[in-house]
């Protein structure tokens, strides 16, 4: 595991984006497993700055992404989908059939899911995933739990993390209690990880997921034994390791 430490917000971001940006120069089919909620704002900001530089080229890259609330579709403005869009793919050269989200309603959420998943193996699986983590530890959408979750999975979203994303809704009574999320399995069959943290919030949890034992209580500590993974965290968020 190699961390990176930034000294702020901006340079944790402008770092995670020259990790994709290498990945897509080396390999222009790549596949790119992608999150949302604050952390990655800066991160694709900076991604598509280099386009706009004309430095990337995105046509032929692949991307799915980590998790959905169920029960909100696509243009909700608090659907993954939208925040992807808006922050994003509307900016970017990629190719809208190699966008690959998961819809929060479908008329059989079982079969979207086995469908998500066949569609990441027949892309040949994913290259390089961008995580965030819950104050909780949660990766993806995947809360503290029993054991290391596999597959795809629907979750009931933890108190914390209703609390957490609140913020982005006007009543927390309107967060979904309930997520589709890839799960920790298919997280860590991913070719190389970058886990991003920023702020003084997230120190301890840092702490105790990279360092703490591994167990699936804290479901980022999975991440200790992937073969490659990168952290990239601002001073606040590294202030414990
Ligand atoms: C979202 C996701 C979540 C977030 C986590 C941290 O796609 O996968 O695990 O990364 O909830 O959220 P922020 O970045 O808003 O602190």
């Amino acid at each position: 595991m190699k961390i990176i430490v930034t000294k702020n917000y901006e340079m944790m971001s402008k770092e995670a984006a020259k990790l994709i940006a290498a990945q897509v120069i080396r390999k222009p089919d790549a596949v790119l497993g992608l999150a949302t909620g604050s952390t990655p704002m800066g991160m694709y900001k900076e991604l598509v700055h280099l386009y706009d530089e004309e430095f990337l080229d995105f046509s032929k890259v692949k991307t799915f992404n980590l998790d959905e609330y169920a029960g909100l579709s696509g243009d909700h403005q608090q659907s993954f989908c939208f925040f992807m869009h808006r922050y994003f793919f509307d900016h970017i050269n990629i190719d809208r059939q190699n966008i690959h989200l998961i819809p929060g309603v479908s008329e059989d959420p079982e079969k979207a899911k086995k469908n998500y998943l066949e569609q990441i193996e027949a892309s040949g699986g994913i290259d390089m995933q961008i995580l965030g983590i819950g104050l909780d530890g949660h990766i993806g959408f995947n809360e503290p739990a029993c054991e290391f979750s596999k597959g795809m999975v629907t979750t009931d979203l933890d108190e914390s993390t209703i609390n957490a994303n609140a913020r982005f809704f006007s009543l927390k009574e309107e967060v979904p209690g309930q997520a589709y999320t890839l799960g920790i399995q298919t997280i860590m069959m991913a070719e190389q990880i970058v886990l991003m943290a920023s702020g003084r919030a997230k120190a301890e949890i840092m702490k105790e997921a990279l360092f703490g034992p591994i167990r699936p209580q804290i479901p980022a500590s999975a991440l200790q034994l992937h073969k490659h993974v990168t952290v990239i965290v601002d001073e606040d968020a590294g202030k414990l390791l």
